[in-house]
Protein backbone atom coordinates (compact mmCIF):
# COMPACT_ATOMS: atom_id res chain seq x y z
CA UNK A 1 0.00 0.00 0.00
CA UNK A 2 1.47 3.63 -0.94
CA UNK A 3 0.04 6.51 0.95
CA UNK A 4 0.26 9.82 -0.70
CA UNK A 5 -0.67 13.23 -0.62
CA UNK A 6 -1.72 14.55 -4.28
CA UNK A 7 -2.80 18.45 -4.17
CA UNK A 8 -3.42 18.06 -0.36
CA UNK A 9 -5.56 14.62 -0.17
CA UNK A 10 -4.67 11.57 1.48
CA UNK A 11 -4.86 8.99 -1.73
CA UNK A 12 -3.69 5.37 -1.15
CA UNK A 13 -2.81 3.13 -4.00
CA UNK A 14 -2.81 -0.54 -3.78
CA UNK A 15 -1.44 -1.55 -7.69
CA UNK A 16 1.37 -2.28 -8.65
CA UNK A 17 3.90 -0.10 -7.07
CA UNK A 18 6.22 0.45 -9.85
CA UNK A 19 3.52 1.48 -11.79
CA UNK A 20 4.64 5.37 -12.85
CA UNK A 21 3.02 8.15 -10.76
CA UNK A 22 1.43 9.92 -13.84
CA UNK A 23 -1.17 6.49 -14.72
CA UNK A 24 -2.28 7.38 -11.24
CA UNK A 25 -2.57 10.90 -11.72
CA UNK A 26 -4.62 10.72 -15.06
CA UNK A 27 -6.13 6.85 -15.00
CA UNK A 28 -7.01 6.46 -11.55
CA UNK A 29 -7.34 10.11 -10.31
CA UNK A 30 -9.20 11.63 -13.51
CA UNK A 31 -6.70 14.57 -13.18
CA UNK A 32 -5.59 14.72 -16.66
CA UNK A 33 -4.40 18.22 -16.71
CA UNK A 34 -0.85 15.90 -16.49
CA UNK A 35 0.08 14.96 -19.84
CA UNK A 36 1.86 11.68 -21.61
CA UNK A 37 4.17 12.86 -24.29
CA UNK A 38 6.77 10.46 -24.39
CA UNK A 39 6.70 8.05 -21.57
CA UNK A 40 10.64 8.09 -20.92
CA UNK A 41 11.53 11.33 -18.96
CA UNK A 42 12.66 13.33 -21.78
CA UNK A 43 10.18 15.78 -22.88
CA UNK A 44 8.07 17.22 -19.75
CA UNK A 45 4.70 17.32 -20.87
CA UNK A 46 4.58 15.07 -17.46
CA UNK A 47 5.51 17.46 -15.11
CA UNK A 48 4.65 17.47 -11.41
CA UNK A 49 5.79 18.38 -8.40
CA UNK A 50 7.07 16.21 -5.60
CA UNK A 51 7.76 17.86 -2.29
CA UNK A 52 7.87 21.06 -4.43
CA UNK A 53 10.28 20.03 -6.99
CA UNK A 54 9.55 19.36 -10.38
CA UNK A 55 9.65 15.91 -11.49
CA UNK A 56 8.52 13.55 -14.83
CA UNK A 57 5.60 12.00 -13.52
CA UNK A 58 6.20 9.31 -16.27
CA UNK A 59 9.78 8.41 -14.95
CA UNK A 60 9.09 7.88 -11.34
CA UNK A 61 7.03 4.82 -9.86
CA UNK A 62 4.56 4.56 -6.87
CA UNK A 63 6.81 3.42 -4.34
CA UNK A 64 9.15 6.28 -4.62
CA UNK A 65 6.39 8.73 -3.78
CA UNK A 66 4.91 6.73 -0.85
CA UNK A 67 4.59 9.38 2.13
CA UNK A 68 5.57 12.75 -0.35
CA UNK A 69 3.30 15.70 -1.57
CA UNK A 70 2.73 15.70 -4.98
CA UNK A 71 1.06 18.81 -6.74
CA UNK A 72 -0.61 18.74 -10.39
CA UNK A 73 -1.08 21.49 -12.63
CA UNK A 74 -4.86 21.30 -10.87
CA UNK A 75 -3.46 21.94 -7.75
CA UNK A 76 -1.33 24.57 -8.36
CA UNK A 77 -3.19 27.06 -7.00
CA UNK A 78 -6.99 26.64 -6.52
CA UNK A 79 -8.17 29.97 -8.58
CA UNK A 80 -5.81 29.19 -11.66
CA UNK A 81 -3.75 32.34 -10.08
CA UNK A 82 -0.54 31.59 -9.41
CA UNK A 83 2.17 33.94 -10.80
CA UNK A 84 3.20 31.64 -13.18
CA UNK A 85 -0.77 30.73 -14.17
CA UNK A 86 -1.17 34.59 -14.46
CA UNK A 87 1.86 35.46 -16.95
CA UNK A 88 0.89 32.56 -19.30
CA UNK A 89 -2.71 33.83 -19.78
CA UNK A 90 -1.21 37.92 -19.92
CA UNK A 91 1.31 36.53 -22.91
CA UNK A 92 -0.87 34.11 -24.62
CA UNK A 93 1.81 31.71 -24.10
CA UNK A 94 0.25 28.32 -25.28
CA UNK A 95 -0.64 27.28 -28.84
CA UNK A 96 -1.81 23.99 -29.33
CA UNK A 97 -1.58 23.56 -25.16
CA UNK A 98 0.00 20.16 -24.88
CA UNK A 99 2.76 20.65 -23.28
CA UNK A 100 1.87 23.99 -21.33
CA UNK A 101 1.06 21.89 -17.74
CA UNK A 102 4.05 20.55 -17.78
CA UNK A 103 6.00 23.79 -18.46
CA UNK A 104 4.11 25.75 -16.11
CA UNK A 105 4.93 23.54 -13.38
CA UNK A 106 8.88 23.47 -14.50
CA UNK A 107 8.39 27.16 -14.19
CA UNK A 108 6.49 27.28 -10.88
CA UNK A 109 9.18 25.17 -9.57
CA UNK A 110 12.12 27.27 -10.80
CA UNK A 111 10.76 30.19 -9.81
CA UNK A 112 10.88 28.80 -6.24
CA UNK A 113 15.34 28.53 -6.39
CA UNK A 114 15.68 31.50 -7.88
CA UNK A 115 13.07 34.48 -7.17
CA UNK A 116 14.98 36.78 -9.91
CA UNK A 117 16.85 34.64 -12.46
CA UNK A 118 18.88 36.31 -16.08
CA UNK A 119 17.48 34.92 -19.51
CA UNK A 120 20.25 32.34 -19.40
CA UNK A 121 19.53 30.78 -16.26
CA UNK A 122 15.34 30.94 -17.81
CA UNK A 123 16.72 29.19 -20.98
CA UNK A 124 18.70 26.65 -18.57
CA UNK A 125 16.10 25.83 -16.59
CA UNK A 126 13.28 25.33 -19.16
CA UNK A 127 15.64 23.43 -21.81
CA UNK A 128 14.10 20.14 -20.82
CA UNK A 129 10.40 20.56 -21.90
CA UNK A 130 10.07 20.68 -25.35
CA UNK A 131 7.19 22.17 -27.24
CA UNK A 132 6.40 21.14 -30.65
CA UNK A 133 4.67 23.86 -31.45
CA UNK A 134 7.71 26.38 -30.97
CA UNK A 135 6.65 28.55 -28.23
CA UNK A 136 9.62 29.06 -26.65
CA UNK A 137 10.29 32.86 -27.01
CA UNK A 138 6.71 33.40 -25.00
CA UNK A 139 7.63 30.92 -22.50
CA UNK A 140 10.66 32.69 -21.81
CA UNK A 141 9.15 35.37 -21.15
CA UNK A 142 5.82 34.69 -19.25
CA UNK A 143 8.63 32.91 -17.01
CA UNK A 144 10.88 36.74 -17.00
CA UNK A 145 7.29 38.09 -15.86
CA UNK A 146 6.27 35.51 -13.46
CA UNK A 147 9.64 36.29 -11.72
CA UNK A 148 8.57 39.76 -11.24
CA UNK A 149 5.45 39.03 -9.87
CA UNK A 150 3.05 38.78 -13.53
S1 LIG B 1 5.82 12.04 -20.83
FE1 LIG B 1 7.10 12.21 -19.13
S2 LIG B 1 8.82 13.31 -19.83
FE2 LIG B 1 7.65 12.94 -21.63
S1 LIG C 1 1.95 24.54 -27.19
FE1 LIG C 1 1.83 22.85 -28.56
S2 LIG C 1 3.40 21.52 -27.86
FE2 LIG C 1 3.72 23.31 -26.74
Amino acid sequence: MVDVTINGQARKFDGDPSMPLLWFIRDELGLTGTKFGCGIAACGACTVHVNGEAVRSCGIVMSDIAGKQVTTIEGLDAKGEHPVQVAWRQLGVPQCGYCQAGQIMQAAAFLKTNKSPNDEQIVEAMSGNLCRCGCYQRIQAAVRAAAKGA
